[in-house]
C-alpha cells in the first residue's frame, strides 16, 4: 500500500466506523444498524459483512456483489428472522450454509447465480414462510423433497429460473402454500408435466403473472400458456394412445383370440364325449325296449 493511500483508508474506516452509524459500535462497514436490524443495501460488498451484531434479527444485504455466504459466520446469527441477498452473485452450494439460522422466517435469494436446490438446502429452515428463489437463470433443478421440512411456507417464487420441470409431490404437500412463481420458466410441456398442470387447477394456490406461465418445448406447444395447454397434454398423454399400448391391446385381443378358440374346442370335445356317451346308453335303452317289443309280441321268445 502506497504512503497517500494508507491515511485515506484510516480516514475511511474511521468515517464509517463511527460517524455514519451512531451508537452502534460494531456495526459493519458500509451498512447501517438500528433497532436489530442491519442493512448494508447497494454497497459493492464482495464480502459477506463480518462484525455483524450477533443479537441482528434483520439482515440485508441486497444489490451488491457478495458470492459466497460463509456458512460459520451466517450461523452465529441464530436469532436471524429476515434475511435478504436479492442481486448479489451467490452461486456456490447452498447445502450446509443454513444450518443454525432455524429462526429464518424470510429469505430472498433472488437473482443470484444459484444452480441446483436439494433436501438439504433448506430443511433446518422449519419457520421459513416466504422463499424468493427468482431471478437465477442458471438454477435448473429443485429436488423433489427439496421443500418437505418446509411446511410453513406460504410464498414461494421460482420464476425466471431454468427450470424446465417441477415435480408436482415438492409443492402438493405444503399446506399453507397460498403463492407459488412459476412465470417466464422454459417450460418442458411433456406428459410428466400432466400432474402438474392438474394439481395447479385443483390447488387453490395463486399463480403470479399467469399469462407468463407457459410452455417452452415441445416446438408444438411452445408460447402456450399452461391453463391452455392443459386439456391437450390431457388428450396427448391420456386418450391418445402409443405404439406401446397399440402392442400391449394386441396382445391381450390375441389372448382373448386364443382363450377363445381353446374354450370353444373344449366346449366341442365336451359335446361330442356327451352325445358319445348319451347314445351310447340311449343305444343300451333301445336294446331292452326292443327285448320288451319282443317279448310282447313273442311271449315265447326268451324260453327258445
Ligand atoms: C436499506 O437501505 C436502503 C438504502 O441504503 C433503503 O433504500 C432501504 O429501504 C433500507 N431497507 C430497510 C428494510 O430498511
Ligand atoms: C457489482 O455488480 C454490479 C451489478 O450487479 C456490477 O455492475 C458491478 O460492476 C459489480 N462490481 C464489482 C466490483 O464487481
Ligand atoms: C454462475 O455460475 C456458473 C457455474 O455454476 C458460472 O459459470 C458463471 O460464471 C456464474 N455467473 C456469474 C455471473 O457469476
Ligand atoms: C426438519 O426440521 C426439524 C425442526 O423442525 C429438525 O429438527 C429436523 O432435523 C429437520 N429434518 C431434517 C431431516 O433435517
Ligand atoms: C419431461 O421433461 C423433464 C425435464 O425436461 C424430464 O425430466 C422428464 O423425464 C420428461 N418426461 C417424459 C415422459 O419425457
Ligand atoms: C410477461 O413477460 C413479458 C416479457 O418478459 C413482460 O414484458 C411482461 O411485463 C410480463 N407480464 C407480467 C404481467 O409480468
Amino acid at each position: 500500500m502506497s504512503p497517500s493511500n494508507g491515511p485515506k483508508t484510516l480516514w475511511l474506516v474511521l468515517l464509517f466506523g463511527t460517524g455514519v452509524i451512531p451508537g452502534s459500535p460494531n456495526c459493519p462497514a458500509k451498512c447501517t444498524c438500528q433497532y436489530l436490524e442491519v442493512n448494508c443495501t447497494g454497497q459493492q460488498l464482495q464480502l459477506f459483512p463480518t462484525t455483524i451484531p450477533l443479537d441482528t434479527r434483520q439482515l440485508i444485504l441486497a444489490n451488491n456483489n457478495i458470492s459466497y455466504l460463509p456458512s460459520v459466520e451466517l450461523n452465529f446469527l441464530s436469532d436471524l428472522v429476515y434475511l435478504d441477498c436479492r442481486e448479489n452473485d451467490i452461486g456456490e452450494d447452498l447445502d450446509f450454509t443454513f444450518i443454525s439460522v432455524i429462526k429464518l422466517i424470510y429469505l430472498d435469494l433472488s437473482f443470484n447465480n444459484l444452480t441446483r436446490v436439494t433436501f438439504t438446502t433448506f430443511s433446518q429452515l422449519s419457520s421459513l414462510v416466504v422463499l424468493k428463489l427468482s431471478g437465477n437463470p442458471n438454477l435448473v433443478e429443485i429436488e423433489k423433497d427439496s421443500f418437505a421440512n418446509n411446511t410453513w411456507l406460504r410464498h414461494l417464487d421460482v420464476s425466471q429460473t431454468g427450470l424446465t420441470f417441477l415435480d408436482t409431490s415438492t409443492v402438493k404437500d405444503l399446506p399453507n402454500l397460498k403463492s407459488l412463481g412459476l412465470s417466464e420458466n422454459l417450460w418442458n410441456c411433456n406428459c410428466s408435466f400432466l400432474d402438474f398442470t392438474l394439481w395447479m387447477k385443483e390447488s387453490g394456490v395463486r399463480f403470479p403473472d399467469p399469462e407468463n406461465i407457459s410452455c417452452y418445448s415441445p416446438a408444438a406447444l411452445h408460447g402456450w400458456s399452461i391453463p391452455e395447454v392443459e386439456s391437450k397434454l390431457h388428450y396427448a398423454c391420456l386418450l391418445h394412445l402409443h405404439e406401446t399400448d397399440y402392442a400391449f391391446l394386441g396382445l391381450i385381443g390375441f389372448c382373448i383370440f386364443s382363450a377363445g378358440t381353446v374354450a370353444a374346442w373344449l366346449a366341442g370335445v365336451c359335446a361330442v364325449l356327451y352325445e358319445f356317451h348319451t347314445s351310447k346308453g340311449e343305444g343300451d335303452e333301445e336294446e331292452n325296449e326292443d327285448e320288451e317289443v319282443a317279448l310282447k309280441l313273442f311271449p315265447d321268445f326268451q324260453r327258445c
